[in-house]
C-alpha cells in the first residue's frame, strides 16, 4: 500500500486543536488518517513576522504531522485575503461579499508554490498525494512544475458554483487550468460536479466523457462525486455514552422538561443563522403554544474573526437573537440560548441526543457534517427530527429530513412546528432511512472510494 500524503491548509493536531473551531475538513481528515496512517502536511496555524521555517515534523500514532508557518503578509493575502475574502464567498454564491484584488491573488499563487516546494523534499516516488479544499487549487500544478510524477488527487469540501457565478472570478481560467494538473478531482454532490463539467465544456473548450473523464488544457483526468461521511458508528456510540455525562445531565435538568431545538455551526454567513433565528421567531409568533415550552440552543464558535464580514455577521446575529429574547422571554424562560463558544464533539453528541429537533439551515454548504452527526447521535427508540436546508450537500443523502428553503422564513417555521409535533412512528421511519445512509457511506467509505479511484487512474484514455 502506498504511503498517503494529505495536504490541507488546516491541520488538526490531536492535542493542540481547539475543539470545534477547526471545521468539517479537519474532523473528516483526522478520522480518515487515524485508520490508514500517513503524513498530514499544511499550515501550523502560526504566523511569523519574517521568513518561512522548514516544516516542523511531529508523529502522533499513525499520523506524521508536517506543518509550516505563514508570514503575516502571506496570512493576510492568501488566507484572509484570496481564500476567505474571494473564494469562500464566491463559491458560496455571495458575489456581493467577494473581493477581487491582484495582490491577494499573487499571495495565493505564492503560498501554493511555497507550500509545494516545502513538501517536495518529504515525498517518495511511491507516495499518493491527496490535496484538500479551496486553499490549494494550484498545488498539483506547482508540484508538476517541480517534476513530481506521483498520483495527485484533489477534493473540494465546499460547493463548486454554477458557471455564471464562477466566471465572475477574474482568474477563473488560470484556476481551472491549474486544477487540470491533478489526476482526480472530487466533489461533494452531483450538482457541484455538473457545474464544473459545464465550465469545462462551455468555457475551456474541453470534452467530458460519460465516465467523468475530462480532456482540457492538454490534460486528461477524472472527475467524480464523493459525498463526505462521518465516523457514524463511533459517533453513535459516543452519543449513547455521553448521555450520562455531567454536561449533558446539566443541560437536560436546565430544560425542566421543555423540548430542545439545537443548531451548531461555525459563526459563518453561509450558515443561514439570521434566517434561522427569524424562523424560530416566526414559530413563536404563529404557534404561541410553544412559548415557554421550547428552547432553542444555538452554538456558534467564532471563526475567521479578523475578516470584516465575519465581524458583521456576528453583530447582526447578536442583535437578532437579542431582539427575539427581548420580545418573548419571561422571568422563568429564555427562548434562545446563544453561545459563542465551542464544545468537543463528545459533548455535542450528547446534546444532539437530548434534542427534539436538529436545526440546520445553511444558505449554501458543501456537505454539513453537523446534519449527519445529529442523525448518528439519536436514540433509535426515540429519535429527534432533522430540519435541513435543501442547499446543504447533506440534503441529497438525508431523505428522511424535513427539507426547507432557508430563505422562506414562514415555510421553515411551519416545518419546525411539524418537527416538534411529529408522532414517534414517523420519527422512527425517517430516522431509520437516514441512519442507513450515513452508516453505509461513512468516512471510511469516502476515503477508500476516493483513493481507489485515484489509484485506478484513467484506463483506456
Ligand atoms: N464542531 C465541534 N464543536 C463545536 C462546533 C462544531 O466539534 O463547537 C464540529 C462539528 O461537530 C462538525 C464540524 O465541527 O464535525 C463542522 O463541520 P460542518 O461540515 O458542519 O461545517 P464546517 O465548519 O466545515 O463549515
Ligand atoms: C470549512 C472549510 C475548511 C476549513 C474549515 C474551518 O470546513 O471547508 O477548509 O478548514 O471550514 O475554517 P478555517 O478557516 O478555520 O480553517
Amino acid at each position: 500500500m502506498s504511503r498517503l500524503v494529505v495536504v490541507s491548509n488546516r491541520v488538526a493536531m490531536v492535542k493542540q486543536s481547539r475543539p470545534g473551531a477547526e471545521g468539517g475538513l479537519a474532523v473528516a481528515v483526522r478520522a480518515a488518517l487515524r485508520q490508514r496512517g500517513g503524513i498530514w502536511f499544511g499550515w501550523s496555524g502560526k504566523t511569523l513576522e519574517r521568513d518561512y521555517s522548514q516544516p516542523s515534523v511531529t508523529e502522533v500514532g499513525k499520523i506524521t504531522y508536517a506543518t509550516v508557518d505563514l508570514t503575516q503578509r502571506d496570512y493576510d493575502e492568501y488566507y484572509k485575503g484570496f481564500a476567505n475574502s474571494t473564494l469562500w464567498p464566491l463559491f458560496h454564491y455571495r458575489l456581493d461579499l467577494a473581493e477581487f484584488t491582484q495582490h491577494t491573488w499573487a499571495g495565493y499563487q505564492r503560498v501554493n508554490a511555497l507550500f509545494a516546494h516545502r513538501l517536495q523534499p518529504l515525498l517518495k516516488d511511491s507516495d499518493i498525494i491527496w490535496v484538500h479544499d479551496y486553499h490549494f487549487m494550484l498545488f498539483a500544478d506547482q508540484l508538476r512544475n517541480a517534476g513530481c510524477k506521483q498520483k495527485i488527487g484533489f477534493f473540494l469540501h465546499i460547493p463548486w458554483p454554477a458557471v455564471p457565478v464562477f466566471t465572475a472570478l477574474p482568474m477563473h481560467r488560470e484556476i481551472v487550468k491549474a486544477l487540470c494538473a491533478y489526476d482526480l478531482l472530487g466533489f461533494q454532490t452531483d450538482e457541484d460536479l455538473l457545474s464544473f463539467q459545464d465550465y469545462i465544456r462551455r468555457e475551456a473548450d474541453g470534452q467530458v466523457g460519460k465516465d467523468g473523464v475530462i480532456k482540457a488544457f492538454g490534460r486528461t483526468l477524472r472527475t467524480a462525486v464523493f459525498p463526505i461521511g462521518i465516523d457514524t458508528e463511533v459517533f453513535a456510540g459516543m452519543a449513547a455514552e455521553s448521555e450520562d455525562s455531567k454536561q449533558v445531565i446539566r443541560l437536560r435538568k436546565s430544560l425542566l422538561g421543555r423540548d430542545l431545538i439545537i443548531g451548531v455551526d461555525r459563526l459563518d454567513y453561509s450558515k443561514g443563522l439570521i434566517n434561522r433565528v427569524e424562523a424560530f421567531e416566526h414559530l413563536l409568533t404563529s404557534y404561541p403554544d410553544n412559548r415557554g415550552k421550547v428552547v432553542f440552543l444555538q452554538i456558534n464558535p467564532p471563526s475567521r474573526s479578523d475578516v470584516t464580514d465575519y465581524v458583521d455577521i456576528r453583530h447582526e446575529l447578536e442583535a437578532t437573537a437579542g431582539r427575539v429574547n427581548g420580545t418573548f422571554a419571561e422571568y422563568d424562560w429564555v427562548p434562545i440560548r446563544y453561545l459563542n463558544k465551542s464544545f468537543s464533539r463528545r459533548v455535542l453528541s450528547g446534546f444532539f441526543r437530548s434534542s427534539k429537533v436538529g436545526f440546520v439551515t445553511p444558505l449554501r454548504d458543501g456537505m454539513n457534517l453537523v446534519a449527519k452527526e445529529f442523525v448518528a447521535a439519536q436514540s433509535p427508540k426515540n429519535p429527534g427530527v432533522l430540519v435541513l436546508s435543501r442547499f446543504a450537500g447533506a440534503a441529497r443523502e438525508l431523505d428522511g429530513a424535513l427539507t426547507v428553503n432557508p430563505y422562506d422564513i414562514e415555510g421553515v417555521a411551519e416545518r419546525l412546528q411539524e418537527a416538534l409535533s411529529m408522532p414517534l412512528k414517523a420519527r422512527r421511519e425517517r430516522w431509520q432511512s437516514m441512519y442507513s445512509a450515513i452508516a453505509r457511506n461513512d468516512v471510511t467509505a469516502w476515503r477508500e472510494d476516493f483513493l481507489e479511484q485515484l489509484n485506478r487512474g484513467i484506463q483506456g484514455h
